[in-house]
């Protein structure tokens, strides 16, 4: 299959590729560019373990089209911490511990930053509604609630000064 060329900005880097038309986004991520961060879990749209933001929106990279993206600046888990420090969601989830085995967690990071992007002091039912799209089989999700509340306090004390 021929292929074409796609070009986007990820994690604030320029990225060039040729790649064939029916390359999957995660496919393209992980394949062609090593960022193995974002998982792959259905492939259906259902788990949420892929998820990555796309021009400002939280998208299950499972249902992209890598040549879908041309133009568009991504980021992915790998570029949530900047110069070595943790971001507030990441900070959030090693400290409340919203994890078990983890499978889930690069896309709920991923989501989780999105949320409070979107909206910086969420009540607990808006983090639940927020993150439903992100299945995780291992905690209950408590934590993860805890996680984002961390992050959204931390932000909000930044922010302050
Ligand atoms: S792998 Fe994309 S939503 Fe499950
Ligand atoms: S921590 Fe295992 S799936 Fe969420």
């Amino acid at each position: 299959m021929s292929k074409k060329l796609v070009s986007m900005t990820i994690n604030g880097k320029k990225v060039e590729e040729a790649v064939e038309p029916r390359t999957l986004l995660i496919h393209f991520l992980r394949e062609n560019l090593n960022l193995t961060g974002a998982h792959i879990g259905c492939e259906t749209s259902h788990c949420g373990a892929c998820t990555v933001d796309i021009d400002g929106k939280s998208v299950k990279s499972c249902t992209h089209l890598a040549v879908q993206c041309e133009g568009a600046d991504i980021l992915t888990v790998e570029g949530l911490a900047k110069n070595g420090v943790l971001s507030a969601v990441q900070e959030g989830f090693h400290q409340e511990h919203g994890l078990q085995c983890g499978f889930c967690t690069p896309g709920m990071l991923v989501r989780s930053y999105r949320l409070l992007q979107e909206n910086p002091n969420p009540t607990e039912a808006e983090i639940r509604a927020g993150i439903s799209g992100n299945l995780c089989r291992c905690t209950g999700y408590q934590n993860i609630v805890k996680a984002v509340q961390y992050a959204a306090k931390k932000l909000q004390e930044t922010a302050q000064a």
